[in-house]
């Protein structure tokens, strides 16, 4: 599903009226912490909507951070949020499993809740390759969909739900798993989602 959705779910709700918001992004944020090794690593946030992890990044001292997004609307709204130190921030409006990334430029590759509402093995398989092309031998994926127990569809749309298991089997041999784990995210509704986390070192 394409832009136009997206933007008509970022048109219409408040950035943290979403079911995926959470104030800070904990767990990815010290995913990322863990592996990217100095505050000059190469972090790019896919799907990174207007959530608050770019924000934690630069708090943390991170200097070289690109946020991704398909949805033009969501990164201006982050981008709004952060004001003149938003102008820091590498901002690309773009389709990830269709967009020309640089080669081997980035330490940190992080996606929380896109991966898993790719359900075609073609997408998926774009997505992987991209990922391999754009992220430096030795630099980290990190990937989060819904787990196993999660939810079917988000924002109106099928996903896809693994475990760490079935998540690494989609990535393959070049990806090997340095971490993974669950979380109950809680939703702004006061609902729960079974999120799983992987985190790969590409080799
Ligand atoms: C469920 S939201 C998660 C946002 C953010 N990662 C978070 O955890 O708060 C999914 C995000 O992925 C973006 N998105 C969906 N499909 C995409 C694609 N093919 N390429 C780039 N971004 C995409 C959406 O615009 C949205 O911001």
């Amino acid at each position: 599903m394409g832009e136009a959705h997206w933007e008509k779910v970022y048109l219409s709700k408040a950035a943290d009226a979403v079911s995926w918001y959470r104030p800070h992004l904990e767990l990815s944020l010290n995913l990322i912490v863990h592996v990217a090794g100095g505050s000059s690593a190469a972090i790019l946030d896919i799907g990174g909507g207007a959530s608050t992890l770019v924000d934690d990044l630069l708090d943390r001292g991170y200097q070289n951070l690109t946020v991704l997004d398909i949805s033009p609307t969501a990164l201006t709204a982050a981008k709004r949020r952060l004001g003149p130190v938003g102008d820091k921030v590498q901002w690309l409006t773009a389709d990830v499993i269709r967009t020309s990334l640089p080669e081997h430029e980035y330490d940190v590759w992080h996606d929380r809740a896109v991966f898993h509402f790719l359900t075609a093995q073609e997408d998926r398989d774009k997505y992987v390759s991209q990922a391999l092309y754009a992220v430096k031998r030795g630099g980290f994926v990190i990937v989060s969909t819904f787990g196993p127990e999660g939810p079917t569809r988000c924002s109106g749309l099928d996903v896809k739900r693994y475990d760490a298991e079935s998540l690494h089997q989609q990535f393959g041999g070049r990806f090997r798993v340095v971490e993974s784990t669950t979380e109950l995210h809680e939703t702004p509704f006061g609902t729960t989602q079974q999120f799983v986390y992987c985190c790969c070192k590409v080799e």
